[in-house]
């Protein structure tokens, strides 16, 4: 029952912060959007533990509004696959960038980018697979920078490979691998640890 409530209270607080956001000049979501951003954040949290309910429901608006944005952005969304997987997925098209720029293949470069920057979402958002000691409003504030680094720099890839500039893409890849990197040393545990091994994750 309280963890019933308490999923309750994050729903108005999504509320709260798609308001706000629409009351903001730029990048107003129109009605549907609206609609469809409580619908996947209500499936999320129905998959939260009561303790990362608390977690959630503690956050920022700001950071709130920051999930949502990318929930909607991402049209592909798994019911089953885990963020180690959708990660695998994302390290398939990284590595396909980095073979379509040594062999000067711009349109696969910019395929594999485009969908490395709208890459596929995990069962039940990014938040289940953090350590949840890391869901805090300070330990994500990280994330709109993590996501300029690799999406952003993977629009960049994609556009500059479109121009046959694959010099510049080569430059963008360093930078969006350096995305990764960061965010794996704020995020990830030992990488490849089985959860079968808790303390092997540390
Ligand atoms: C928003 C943060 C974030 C970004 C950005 C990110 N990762 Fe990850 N990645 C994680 C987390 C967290 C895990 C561990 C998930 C787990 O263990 O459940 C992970 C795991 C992985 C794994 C699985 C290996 C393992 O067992 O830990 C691969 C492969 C991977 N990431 C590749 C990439 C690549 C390539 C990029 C950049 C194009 C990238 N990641 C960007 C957070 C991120």
């Amino acid at each position: 029952m309280r963890g019933m409530m308490n999923k309750a209270g994050w729903t108005i607080g999504i509320v709260a912060c798609m308001a706000a956001w629409t009351a903001r000049a730029e990048g107003q979501p129109s009605p549907a959007d609206m609609q469809r951003g409580m619908e996947i954040m209500q499936k999320q949290m129905a998959l939260m533990s009561p303790e990362l309910v608390e977690k959630a429901k503690a956050l920022s608006p700001e950071i709130k509004q920051f999930l949502v944005r990318v929930a909607l952005r991402h049209e592909r969304r798994s019911d089953t696959l885990t963020l180690v997987q959708v990660m695998q997925e994302i390290m398939v098209e990284h590595q396909a960038i980095g073979v379509a720029i040594a062999t000067d293949n711009g349109p696969l470069a910019a395929d594999a980018a485009r969908r490395l920057a709208f890459h596929r979402l995990p069962k039940g958002g990014m938040l289940p697979y953090l350590p949840i000691e890391k869901v805090t409003t300070e330990s994500l504030s990280v994330l709109p920078s993590m996501e300029a680094a690799v999406e952003g720099n993977a629009t960049k890839i994609a556009e500059a490979a479109e121009r046959g500039d694959m010099a510049a893409a080569a430059h963008h890849y360093g930078e969006m691998t350096a995305g990764c990197v960061a965010c794996h040393m704020h995020f990830r545990g030992q990488p490849g640890a089985s959860a079968y091994v808790p303390r092997l994750r540390k």
